[in-house]
């Protein structure tokens, strides 16, 4: 029988017990979703996976996304998505630079991801043994409970904007990224979600606004919305609401996209390398 151990922090949960290369029964998959909603990012230790067995147990959850970025899957495998400072043959085999600013998937499309589901294949080790490239996650919904209700009530029923671009060309400046093709932009037009959203399993409400991809408030185009927005931003991040997970080889960890946010830790460099896959569950339009 598996065992749930919270990690202490806001959000964050050890789920103990569970081989995830095998079938699992309902009961099972069932008590996983169950803490999955109500620790907002669990992982599995020890795991042992083909890409096979990532992706069956990642469609239990839904249809799973293809990247926009498809030439940074792996090769074979659309559904997963590679992050990885590994060059092989002159080429990156998957994103360099993924999640160096605050921001949770695919906030940008119509049908923002549900949850993603990360596999830890290599881990870089410094050399004190201590792994480095954490990665860390911030509750969406303890940052909205911590507002002040003078702040609810100003935020209930607005909107903001979130940019695939805006995110895409920033990430680039660090990391030498190829222009957008005329596909990936059709793709992804700015998109507004409300900024307090309902999470569809729970109903509790996060706070659904990031540093990455959220470009304005709706409607707010003057120094009032910018000030509000940085407003929210700074406080969504506050270390009381933030799990970070150092990583080891084997680890299997599922965030959820809606009531959680989460922030890469680039602290290393080649010849450490890191090989991480995603893969990404649909989710549902925003209310
Ligand atoms: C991602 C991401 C962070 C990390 O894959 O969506 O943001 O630590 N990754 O690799
Ligand atoms: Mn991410």
């Amino acid at each position: 029988m598996l065992r749930i151990e919270p990690s202490g922090a806001a959000l964050g949960a050890e789920i103990v017990g569970v081989d995830l290369s095998k079938t699992l029964d309902d009961a099972t998959f069932d008590a996983i979703v169950a803490a999955y909603h109500e620790h907002e990012v669990v992982f599995f230790r020890g795991q042992t996976l083909t890409p096979e067995q990532h992706i069956a147990f990642s469609r239990r959850f839904g249809e799973l996304e293809l990247h926009v970025r498809a030439d940074r899957c792996r090769p074979g495998y659309p559904e997963l998505f590679v992050v990885s400072n590994v060059i092989e043959n002159g080429k990156p085999i998957g994103s360099q630079d993924a999640g160096l600013f605050w921001h949770s998937d695919l906030c940008y499309m119509a049908e923002p991801s549900r949850g993603s589901i990360f596999y830890a294949r290599e881990v870089p080790i410094a050399d004190d043994g201590r792994p480095l490239g954490d990665t860390l996650f911030a509750s969406a919904t303890a940052a909205y409970n911590a507002l002040p209700d003078s702040t609810k009530q100003r935020i209930a029923g607005l909107k903001a904007v979130n940019s695939y671009e805006k995110g895409y060309y920033r990430d680039r400046k660090s990391g030498g990224r190829p222009p957008l093709t005329e596909e990936q932009k059709r793709r992804t037009p700015d998109i507004e979600h409300p900024v307090v959203r309902t999470h569809p399993f729970t109903g509790r409400q996060c706070l659904f606004v990031n540093e990455g991809y959220t470009s304005a408030i709706a409607g707010m185009d003057g120094p009032d919305g910018e000030t509000l927005l940085n407003t929210l931003l700074e406080h969504a991040t506050q270390q009381r609401f933030i799990y970070r997970h150092r990583w080891r080889v084997g680890d299997l960890l599922i965030w959820d996209n809606c009531s959680t946010q989460h922030l890469a830790v680039p602290d290393y460099e080649l010849p450490r390398r890191r090989v991480m896959e995603r893969a990404t569950v649909r989710g549902s339009r925003p209310f």
